[in-house]
């Protein structure tokens, strides 16, 4: 019998902190060793030329989310797990929404059904708190944390979604006792209603008003508005999907009094620009997410924020619709105003194509860099390290043997994903995928997806060290 299963030749291994010339042996999905040449496999990979990388942790995204009456999401755990290792990522944790009057524990075993048997990798579950009763923040949060949901999601803004400020101190005071990590989305409900009523007013109603109805002020308020209620709870959040400079700030600051705040960005603001909302037969709604893309002015901040360590990941906010499809992005109610255009855009499979191309290919940020971004401190952050996130004797063989030469174009027509386009057409990309593998198996091989639904399963996180309170 062969000594391992798999062994990965030739490669230049990249973790958040080094990098080496070895080869990987692995058996029964886990690295098994890691030596100057390892011989005796049954399959051998050469990874010359390549860069041999842990694979990617995509830690914001949707799939499969309850959207509205006339809106169906693009992407379940099948389609998406798979655009997923497409795009070289292994793991995914996903979100699972409470809906307001229903039990967060039904929803989550409703979440539960929707991805058992589907996804293609591993996956994870943060919660969306959008009801929290007496027995949901008492019973069912700490009971879901000891199932492995270690995280969840609370919401400023959205009908469907938004806690007002003492809902916020409660469930902030409730992760504090558990030590569960609370994700924030900083954008502040009134003003958003108070400029989106004014703007319809004016007949400003077209996608791109969208953009001028969420400028960065209401995130930045919102975001010292969170950093506020959680020092004087005193316990962790992470700010995510963080567009610009103005809302940097505050973390900043926040972080100069002491306070845990780490925050999160995506690939929409360091590529896309308000302006990119303007397009004609509301193809503007392709790029309707919030917060907004914003200006390049934005981009170069959030360039100093993923050098300086103000942003610890980088996510895709993968919140995938149809553009042209009467369930879809074009809500039957978009042309009237921008306010019935679903928020969100497809970004799963191109995550890191992006991060690599715009960042290390240019020079802005390191491999190393890259790799903590995209995969170390998601697992880190949320519970996984260091079975995910890390090239170890002892982890899991999740990998991506990455070519960082290979120069590609962004085609919607060469995509996994549920959506019907992707806001990067045509986007001009140097570093690419050319192999995934998730706990061992290969994934996706050159484009072809080789993995199966109900390969991926469900891991439990541990409580996470980044949670804990005080200094
Ligand atoms: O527009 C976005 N980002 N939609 C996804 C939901 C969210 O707020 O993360
Ligand atoms: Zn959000
Ligand atoms: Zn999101």
């Amino acid at each position: 019998m062969a000594e391992f299963d798999l062994a990965i030749r030739n490669g230049t291994v990249v973790t958040a902190s080094d990098t080496i010339r070895c080869d990987i042996g692995v058996r029964g999905g886990r690295i098994v060793q890691l030596a100057e040449a390892i011989t005796g496999a049954t399959r051998d990979i050469d990874a010359s030329g390549l860069m041999v990388l842990p694979g990617g942790i995509d830690s914001h995204v949707h799939l499969d989310q309850d959207s509205g009456p006339e809106i169906r999401m693009a992407d379940g755990f099948e389609s998406g797990t798979r655009a997923a290792a497409a795009g070289g990522t292994t793991t995914v944790i996903a979100f699972a929404k409470q809906k307001k009057g229903s039990s967060l524990r039904a929803c989550v075993e409703a979440y539960h059904k929707k991805a058992e048997g589907k996804a293609l990798i591993d996956y994870g579950f943060h919660l969306i708190v959008s009801d929290p009763t007496p027995s949901v923040l008492n019973q069912e949060l700490p009971a879901l944390f000891g199932d492995g949901c270690t995280s969840f999601k609370v919401f400023m803004t959205y009908d469907d979604l938004v806690l007002n400020d003492r809902q916020l101190l409660d469930v902030f005071a409730v992760a504090r006792r558990e030590q569960a990590l609370v994700m924030v989305h900083a954008e502040g409900y009134d003003t958003i209603k108070y400029l989106t009523e004014k703007l319809e007013s004016e007949g400003k109603t077209a996608p791109y008003y969208h953009a001028a109805s969420r400028p960065q002020l209401i995130e930045r308020e919102a975001t010292h508005r969170a950093i506020s209620h959680a020092e004087l709870i005193d316990v962790p959040i992470m700010i995510v999907h963080v567009s610009g400079r103005e809302p940097m700030e505050q973390i900043r600051w926040a972080r100069q009094r002491g306070l845990k705040v780490y925050a999160e960005t995506c690939p929409q603001y360091i590529s896309l620009t308000a302006d990119d909302l303007k397009g004609e037969n509301l193809e503007g709604g392709k790029y309707v997410c919030s917060p907004p893309p914003r200006d390049h002015d934005s981009w170069n901040a959030i360039w100093e924020g993923l050098k300086d360590g103000t942003f610890q990941v980088f996510s895709s906010d993968h919140c995938p619709f149809f553009y042209d499809s009467a369930a879809g992005k074009l809500h039957p109610r978009s042309a009237e105003s921008f306010r019935y255009v679903p928020n969100g855009i497809p970004g799963i499979e191109t995550r890191m194509m992006i991060l690599w191309s715009e960042g290390v290919a240019k020079g802005r940020i390191t491999p190393n860099e890259f790799v903590a971004l995209t995969a170390t401190n998601h697992a880190r952050i949320y519970g996984l390290y260091p079975r995910k996130g890390t090239i170890a004797v002892g982890t899991d063989a999740d990998l991506v043997l990455w070519d960082p030469n290979r120069k590609e174009t962004i085609r919607q027509e060469a995509l996994h994903h549920g959506s019907d386009y992707t806001p990067w057409e045509g986007f001009a990309v140097t570093g690419w995928p050319v192999m995934t593998i998730a706990g061992g198996r290969i994934v996706v091989e050159d484009g072809k997806v080789l993995g199966k639904p109900g390969d991926g399963g469900f891991l439990r996180r541990d409580i996470s060290p980044y949670a804990r309170a005080g200094s």
